[in-house]
């Protein structure tokens, strides 16, 4: 897989990095280290297993006993969301999201206890010696660290990104995008939080000499052009990311990770997804444990999501909304409990069926524990089981069955980046009277529009705007309006920001907004005048 050349890469930050793990490897796609004892495997994953079930069944119960009113954005039913975002003063403290993990990387603190780092240069004009205010030099930071941005930005790699440990990308309040060349590798670290950024078009680097810490500098060789690569390392989350059009895979997990949880993510336009697991004779994997759970599988993707090996993969409450080739796949007979997702097959008759076994005779892989539970099957798929039949047992020992896949839509409303409303149209005010009205809206010129508050007070009917970013998006050159999130009705402060062709945007260097500020004035008027008739 990804070939890695390093010089001096001994990381002693954390007492409990991974000693047990071969540092001292320097090409990996053939060794075979035989790591019995993964350091931060769960002895019991059964256990996490339940407790993921408990969280949601928590959540979602919480939910439904809220009369209609009440429920707003912050009582999704979706448990790493309820978290947090019921708390109008997110912004405040910030680092309360990382208790909000669940599953295998649930443990994962990021840059939690650490200062926060604000990004405010999206260049990247030297990987050996990044200038403060990139990213770059935040993430290689010694100590924790909380990274956020100063605002919507593009940042353009020219190397692969190396996150040293206990760091927290965090894009909330802003649109970032990371493209470019090599993209995020999560090597040999632990502690590691992803949320809420973009990532997209990346492609291989070549040869350079790479910061990884204030005082070390590492070789590193090509790379796959991986959006996320995540090796020998532990305790990752990568949460409500967007993935797509890379050259290689999207989220590879390898070499020996584990306790990591893929969350609330979507993923789209792309063919291998979601590669857990290095390669049929590195056995160090048999230690991986990964939670997949609240994504969504969107348009255009073929394969991988996941394609596992060796370890325990706990896939929960995803929604796929069709495959090229197969949806949950893999080899060296690893252990895939998959419960309450939405398959939906493709059309063609030769796709239906979610699972696949690579290279092995059936007489092999009947032994593998593959189960389907609470799966919801739509349009012909079907999802072929192995192994011991474990329901009777597994009963008897879950307080707790897996939510079924009816509350999917629910679960999985948001996934990907959540943009935050404020950004996008005029000020809507006067919320208690069924809709309210826009005023204040973006003078040209200004950087995009004024802000949405509280556009519908518990008990009023709300009011429905239509087409937010088509009024002229944030002003930035990100979200150039082509109204991609359809309708946000009046109850939300978030909207997910999914739908923009990202291919026509960043193939270009072209970096003007795309619509003129005249039709943003248009298009505030428009929703005045909406909003004015939904009121009478
Ligand atoms: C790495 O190599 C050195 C020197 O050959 C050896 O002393 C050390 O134990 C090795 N470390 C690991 C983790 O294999
Ligand atoms: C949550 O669990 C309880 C107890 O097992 C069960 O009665 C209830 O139906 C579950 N709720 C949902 C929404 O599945």
């Amino acid at each position: 897989m990804l070939r890695i050349t390093w010089s001096c890469i001994v990381l002693v930050c954390c007492s409990f990095t991974l000693h047990a793990l071969n540092l001292n490897a320097t090409s990996s796609s053939s060794s075979s280290s035989k790591i019995l004892v993964h350091p931060h495997q769960h002895p019991d994953p059964q256990a996490v297993v339940h407790d993921v079930n408990r969280r949601v069944n928590e959540s979602v119960t919480r939910r439904q006993l809220l009369v209609v009113q009440v429920r707003d954005q912050c009582l999704t039913g979706n448990p790493i969301d309820d978290c947090w975002r019921c708390d109008p003063n997110w912004e405040s403290n910030r680092e309360h999201l990382a208790d909000c993990a669940i599953g295998f990387g649930r443990e994962a603190l990021g840059g939690r206890g650490g200062n926060v780092y604000v990004v405010t240069d999206p260049s990247d004009p030297d990987p050996e010696n990044p200038p403060p205010g990139t990213l770059r030099y935040g993430v290689v930071q010694a100590g924790p660290l909380w990274i956020i941005f100063s605002g919507n930005m593009v940042i353009k790699l020219r190397y692969e990104l190396l996150i040293s440990s206990f760091k927290t990308i965090d894009g909330r309040g802003a649109n970032v995008h990371i493209t470019g060349l090599g993209c995020l590798i999560i090597y040999d670290v632990t502690n590691i939080i992803i949320h809420n950024v973009h990532i997209h078009h990346c492609k291989p680097s070549g040869n350079a000499k790479i910061r990884i810490s204030p005082t070390q500098v590492t070789e590193r060789g090509r790379s796959d052009g991986d959006g996320i690569s995540v090796l020998a390392s532990s305790k990752i989350w990568i949460d409500h990311c967007f993935l797509s059009y890379c050259t290689d895979g999207l989220i590879d997990v390898t070499e020996g990770s584990t306790a990591v949880t893929l969350s609330n993510n979507m993923f789209t336009n792309h063919d291998k997804v979601m590669l857990l697991g290095h390669s049929d004779d590195f056995t160090a994997d048999s230690g991986m444990q990964v939670t997949v759970a609240f994504n969504h599988f969107g348009d255009d993707l073929k394969e991988r999501m996941p394609r596992c090996r060796f370890g325990y993969f706990h896939v929960v409450n995803n929604d796929y909304t069709q495959w090229g080739m197969y949806a949950v796949g893999g080899s060296s007979h690893p252990t895939i409990n998959s419960q309450g997702n939405r398959y939906l097959a493709p059309q063609d008759n030769n796709n239906k069926e979610v699972t696949k076994r690579m290279d092995t005779d059936e007489s092999e892989w009947r032994k593998w524990n593959w189960r389907s539970e609470g799966d919801l099957m739509v349009n012909g798929a079907f999802f072929v089981t192995s192994g011991a039949d474990m329901s009777p047992q597994y009963a008897e020992a879950s307080s707790m069955s897996p939510l079924s896949a009816s509350y999917i839509d629910q679960l999985t409303a948001t996934a990907g980046v959540l943009v935050e409303q404020r950004s996008d149209a005029g000020t809507v005010t006067n919320p208690s009277s069924g809709g309210g009205i826009v005023t204040n809206p973006a003078a040209p010129g200004s950087s995009g529009g004024g802000v949405v508050t509280n556009p519908a007070a518990p008990g009023s009917k709300g009011g429905t705007v239509t087409n937010p970013v088509s009024s002229g998006g944030d002003g930035s050159s990100c979200y150039p309006g082509q109204g991609s999130t359809g309708t946000i009705t009046g109850t939300s402060g978030w909207y997910t920001d999914n739908g923009i062709d990202y291919g026509s945007i960043y193939n270009s260097e072209a970096r003007t907004p795309l619509v003129p500020m005249t039709s943003v004035i248009l298009s505030v008027i428009a929703i005045v005048a909406f909003l004015h008739r939904t009121c009478s």
